[in-house]
């Protein structure tokens, strides 16, 4: 049987819950389908940090490297700085595996309600840069005379800007042929005027899509008057992310919301996890929401080749968002973890062929 050898690190908090779930649906609807996932469990995590002082060991990339994907829940934990977690095991690994494009698709799936009063249509593919702009390591602090100063420089290459937004003007072809651009390019001197120079000239070889630039925060401000004009959003490392918990956010919740941190040249594995965290809320006591961590698996099984089986996870997904006493709390029900687990994978469409 066809088997995928799959890196699995569910990390900290609700990861550690809503990843078994998206295992249980995942090998399902494999066996369905006559291929297998290979799991390889990782404890790498805050955990992991406190016992060895690392987030990671020190050949962790290396012992990820001839995966065919690797599956994340979410990193993070109280009393380790976000900044440790983050450049110890996520940040590194996006960028050794040239991951530059993090993709999130939100939309509004059937039955959920947005917070927004009129949300009509609601469909979206942010596509964020992921492997340098603002989320640089190049700066630090200094004591001066006049007090404390801390530089943050952000890194925005020619080659970096152009393969994403590469990315973006294709997918906006495949999509609904609109896209806009985030800059900010009034307030930010040096990388935003020449992220906007790389979109045009990237835009002039596609001339089929419609596409705008605009300023961050009008944007965010139409994600939220006009959610049901956006086609493909594509922005930097910190305006993907932003925009995308904005995203998440109008779709009902963070808890449904996916990304996918892609190598499109499939030279190095590609990474799958939620745009959430790791929830210290609301972690250990069985109320995650762990949709959007499936619909990762949805992602992963499509980058693997097996687009019949991510779109079973999908109708399994939307089957259970449409059922109102199937929500967690995050979506205003009471359901569990374990009974949304458990309705997904029931819900797996019957014209599949049985599991041997
Ligand atoms: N990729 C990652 O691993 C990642 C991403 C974001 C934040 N973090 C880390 O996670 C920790 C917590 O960060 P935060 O609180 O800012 O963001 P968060 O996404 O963990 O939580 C924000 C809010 O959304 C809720 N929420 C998130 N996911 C949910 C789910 N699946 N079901 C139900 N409710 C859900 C939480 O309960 C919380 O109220 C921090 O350490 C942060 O650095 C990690």
């Amino acid at each position: 049987m066809n088997a995928h050898r799959i890196a699995a690190i569910p990390g900290d908090g609700i990861g550690r819950e809503v990843l078994p779930v998206a295992q249980r649906v995942l090998d399902a609807v494999a066996s369905r389908h006559g291929f297998e996932l290979s799991w390889n469990e990782l404890p790498w995590s805050c955990s992991w940090y406190a016992a060895h002082g690392a987030m990671m060991p020190p050949d962790g990339l290396d012992r990820l490297r001839d995966a065919d994907a690797i599956f994340l829940g979410a990193i993070g934990q109280p009393g380790v700085p976000d900044h440790i977690s983050q450049w110890g095991l996520l940040i590194p690994i996006r960028r050794a595996f040239d991951q530059y494009v993090n993709l999130r698709p939100v939309r509004l799936l059937p039955g959920l309600e947005s917070p927004l009063r009129d949300c009509g249509r609601f469909d979206v593919a942010i596509v964020r840069e992921n492997t340098e702009g603002e989320y640089s390591d190049v700066g630090g602090r200094f004591a001066t005379p006049a007090g404390d100063v801390a530089v943050q420089e952000s890194i925005f290459t020619r080659r970096g800007c152009e393969r994403v937004l590469r990315f973006a003007f294709d997918l906006a072809c495949d999509r609904g042929g609109r896209l806009i651009s985030a800059t900010k390019s009034n307030g930010i001197m040096h990388t935003m005027p020449f992220w906007d120079e790389v979109t045009a000239e990237v835009a002039a070889g596609h001339p089929g899509v419609d596409w705008r630039r605009m300023h961050i925060d009008a944007l965010a401000a139409r994600f939220i008057t006009h959610p049901e004009d956006l086609d493909v959003v594509v922005g930097s490392s910190l305006f993907g992310d932003i925009l995308s918990d904005v995203a998440a956010a109008v779709s009902g919740s963070l808890g449904v919301a996916p990304s996918a941190n892609l190598d499109p040249t499939g030279d190095h594995p590609s990474m799958f996890e939620p745009v959430h965290g790791s929830a210290p809320d609301i972690a250990g006591r069985g109320v995650a929401n762990p949709i959007a961590q499936v619909w990762c698996g949805a992602l992963m099984l499509e980058h693997l080749g097996h687009p019949e089986a991510a779109a079973d996870v999908l109708a399994a997904i939307e089957a259970v968002t449409a059922e109102p006493a199937l929500r967690t709390r995050d979506l205003g029900g009471r359901a569990t973890t374990e009974d949304v687990a458990a309705a997904l994978t029931a819900a797996l469409p019957p014209t599949s062929p049985l599991p041997h």
